[in-house]
This record gives structure tokens, sequence and C-alpha cells, in this order.
């Protein structure tokens, strides 16, 4: 789906392969070390990304960059039948950081995983920073996960990411030297 930013002059749109490159030269200026570079080159060959997109300037420069994964409900209780990712990561060029391309890149996002019947969408990082887009620490404490605290929030985009909690998750195998 592409989708044109109003002011900001930015489209958000899929990664298409021709982008690989860029993104991982964005991700390692974005993170002090390759870690995340190496855990988005794996999620995509390992088949677990859901959504991955980009913020596009106009003159076509990629400064943002955001990946969805799958998380697998535990085949119990009625939440199995839930459709749940997790956000990780996002990041935007340095140099365009605090201009509001990860809110927009975060935003729109979220509305195509809304638009692709995703029921709940995870995320660990800052509580300071998700909380503006609807993701709850509170939420969160019904999904038993090898992560918690307030760094762990949850977003449901339909009623049953709320009505079907408590679930148990599993993170894919990328994630695993995270946990
Ligand atoms: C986090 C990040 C994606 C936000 O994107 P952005 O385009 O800079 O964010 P926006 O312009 O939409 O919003 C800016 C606001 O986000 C908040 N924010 C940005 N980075 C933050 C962080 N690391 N922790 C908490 N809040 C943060 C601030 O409130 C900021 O407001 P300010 O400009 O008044 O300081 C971007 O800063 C980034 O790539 N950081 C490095 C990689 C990273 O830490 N990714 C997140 C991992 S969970």
């Amino acid at each position: 789906m592409n989708d044109a930013v109003g002011t900001l002059n930015l489209t958000i749109r899929d990664v298409v392969r021709e982008d690989e490159a860029v993104v991982r030269e964005l991700l390692i200026a974005a993170f002090p070390s390759d870690i995340e570079a190496r855990l988005v080159h794996k999620l995509r060959h390992c088949g677990a990304l859901v959504l991955e997109q980009v913020a596009v300037q106009e003159t076509g420069d990629v400064v943002g960059h955001v990946a969805y994964s799958r998380v697998t409900p535990a085949a119990i209780g009625s939440g199995q039948g839930l459709q749940v990712c997790c956000l990780a990561p996002v990041s935007v060029r340095p140099e365009n950081q605090h201009t509001g391309v990860g809110s927009a890149l975060i935003t729109a996002s979220l509305q195509t995983l809304k638009n692709l019947g995703e029921d709940l969408v995870l995320v660990l990082g800052p509580p300071t920073y998700y909380p503006r887009f609807g993701f709850d620490p509170v939420l969160a404490r019904k999904v038993q996960a090898p992560y918690a605290g307030d760094a762990f929030m949850a977003l449901a985009l339909t009623a049953a990411g709320t009505d079907d909690l408590p679930i148990e998750v599993a993170f894919a195998t990328p994630f695993e030297e995270f946990e």
C-alpha cells in the first residue's frame, strides 16, 4: 500500500528487494551496532515478517524503516486465533529524526496492519514514545511473553485483540538472542 503523508512530503510504502541495501545502511546509521540490521535480515529470510515499510522523501531518499514480525499465540485459550505481530525495529535516519518521520511511519503502518486484519501489536521500547500511538503497558500485562515491565506494550487493533486476552505468545526465532 502506498501512503502519501501530508506536509512531510513522505510516501510510506512496502519494502521491495531493491531497498534492502539502503535499509541495512539506515539501520546501521540509526542504531549503535549492526544488531538490528542483522535482526531484520534474519526476520526476512525466515519468513517471519508480516509487514515491512519505508518512509521515502520526494527526492527518493529512504529516511525511515519499520518491521513487524509474526508472534504466535500458544495453542490454548480463546486467544489462539488472534493475529498478533510485534513492531521491531523502527528507525529514522539520524539527520531526519525529530521531524515527525517516525510518527508518520508508525501511524501509517499500524493502519495497514489493521486493514490486513491484525488483532494485536506488541512492542518493546521507550514507554515515553509508544503510548502516543495507543500502545499500553497495562494491556501488555495480559500477554505472557519473554518480556515484561513498562517497556513491553500492546495495542489492540480489533475488539478481539482486547477481548480474547490473556494469551501466551512466542516471538519469531531471531528474537531469541534478545530474550
Ligand atoms: C525512535 C525513532 C524511530 C523516532 O523517530 P523520529 O522520527 O525521530 O520521531 P518523531 O519525530 O516522530 O517524534 C519525535 C519524538 O519522539 C520521541 N522520541 C524519539 N526518540 C525517542 C527515544 N529513543 N525514546 C523516547 N522518546 C523518543 C521524542 O518525544 C521526540 O520528541 P522531540 O523531537 O520533541 O524530542 C528515531 O528517533 C530513531 O530512529 N531512533 C534511533 C533508533 C531507535 O532508538 N529506535 C527505536 C527502538 S525501540
